[in-house]
């Protein structure tokens, strides 16, 4: 089922998520309803509490080399943690919680990160470039945070003040 997506400033965003404790289809289903509002809204990523679920769930569908977002390379995560990041990288970030807007964010440029798949088996996996770019980005909902908080001051105010405008306009 496609669940409706909150947006920025919605308070519940700001919401660090609890990490799940039964691995059962109430959370298969959870993850089901993710990946069909992901693929809805043309996303490569979502965090559970983006659907208002504050749980430690996230998944990523990054394109391949031939640009297709194919169900093989879906990765659900959860409750995952970042045990290793090292270097950094600039990258053009959106979000479908701040949809329309995008705007460069530094981050590592390569990361480990342990969580748990489905059925509650531990995985490990090792990202760098766009993946782990996308694994910060997903990770950040996790704990309350958006992309937009890591602007530099004078980029955050230009935001917030097109951003105020822009739900005027739809009010
Ligand atoms: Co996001």
């Amino acid at each position: 089922m496609i669940r409706e997506v909150i947006t920025y400033p919605n308070k519940l965003l700001r919401t660090k998520s609890e990490d799940v404790t039964e691995f059962n289809d109430e959370l298969h289903t959870l993850l089901d309803d993710m990946y069909e509002t992901m693929i809805a809204e043309n996303g490569v990523g979502l965090a559970a509490i983006q659907i208002a679920i504050p749980l430690n769930v996230l998944i990523i569908n990054l394109p391949n080399e031939e640009e297709i977002q194919d169900k093989d390379d879906l990765i659900e995560a959860i409750n995952p943690v970042i045990t290793h990041k090292d270097g950094t990288q600039v990258y053009v970030e959106g979000c479908l919680s701040v949809p329309g807007f995008n705007e460069e964010v530094k981050r590592a440029q390569h990361i480990v990160v342990e969580y748990f798949n489905r059925d509650g088996e531990k995985q490990t996996m090792e990202a760098e470039d766009f993946l782990a770019v996308a694994w910060q980005h997903e990770m950040e909902h996790l704990s309350g945070h958006l992309f937009i908080e890591n602007l530099s001051f004078m980029k955050r105010k230009k935001f917030e003040k097109d951003w105020k405008k822009k739900l005027k306009q739809k009010s």
